[in-house]
């Protein structure tokens, strides 16, 4: 592999990004020399205390924001470049579904505004409907759904134009807890299916585990890189893995890595 078609097969590869917000008392450096590759087809979430960046990193990968420094690529390509050709999808915490339109008027709406054909777009729709398990609710409007359900609309959204990489900031941080584990469960199948990769903002040590081929673990303020746990647990994200001994051991190598040092007994009763 040249070195192009290697840059091109990454979805992600940051070299020494930084983020400097500039403030009336003083600048604020949120993210500092921040190295990191996503692999096509990777899922990779980004954990860390409020503030630390996260959302910045995130916002950097979407060219909602420019970098202050270092470099960005997304498929090979400048941040810029990779929105204009839809080279991603984007969900947030807030659902942000357009309440006058009905779940296929919401999944439609990137198609609509790509100019994708009626036919075309009718027939996408069901298919994302169906992907995320809403077959029989394309004709509600948003206010007759479930936060869960709500949530399951924005990513079918986010995936209307076949993405190869979904970025998600925190998309299940406003739900119950049951449902937010089904919605795991949802999303892992949904990734396998689409084979996209995935950069996902939580604040939730379990979640990231259940969901990461790679936990990145970040410092608080200025925003770094200062653990990568490989979680090496197979293809299977079913509920089994909740309760087996290997999720249990990542769970642990996360929250040692956040707390910066081996957790003590003591603390964990
Ligand atoms: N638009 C902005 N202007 C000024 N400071 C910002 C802006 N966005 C974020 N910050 C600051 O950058 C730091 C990182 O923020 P953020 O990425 O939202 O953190 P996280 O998502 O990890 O909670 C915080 O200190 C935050 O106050
Ligand atoms: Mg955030």
């Amino acid at each position: 592999m040249n070195d192009k078609t290697a840059s091109e097969a990454l979805a992600v590869r940051a070299s020494g990004v930084g983020k400097i917000f500039p403030a009336r008392e003083g600048d604020v450096t949120a993210l500092l020399g921040v190295d990191l590759e996503v692999r096509d087809g990777e899922f990779v979430s980004l954990i860390g205390p409020s503030g630390c960046g996260k959302s910045t990193l995130l916002r950097l990968i979407a060219d909602l924001d420019p970098a202050s420094s270092g470099e960005l690529t997304i498929f090979g390509k400048p941040a810029r470049q990779a929105r204009v050709d839809q080279d991603y999808g984007i969900a947030f915490q807030q659902a942000g579904l357009l309440p006058w339109r009905t779940v296929a008027g919401n999944i439609a709406l990137p198609l609509e505004l790509h100019k994708v054909d009626r036919t075309e777009r009718a027939s996408r729709v069901a298919e994302l409907a169906e992907l995320v398990g809403l077959t029989e609710f394309v004709d509600r409007y948003p206010d007759q759904l479930s936060g869960g359900m709500q949530q399951r609309v924005a990513i079918a959204r986010a995936l209307a134009s076949r993405p190869r990489l979904l970025l998600m900031d925190e998309p299940f941080g406003a739900l119950d807890e049951m449902t937010r584990e089904y919605l795991q469960s949802e999303l892992a199948r949904i990734a396998a299916e689409t084979g996209a990769a995935v950069v996902f903002v939580t604040h939730s040590i379990p979640e990231a585990v259940f969901l990461s081929d790679r936990v990145v673990v970040m410092s608080p303020r200025p925003g770094r890189i200062t653990h990568i746990v490989e979680t090496d647990l197979g293809p299977n994200r079913d509920e089994t893995l909740r309760e087996s001994p290997e999720y249990f051991d990542r769970v642990t190598a996360v929250r040692e890595a956040l707390h910066g040092a081996p957790v003590e007994r003591a603390n964990e009763r």
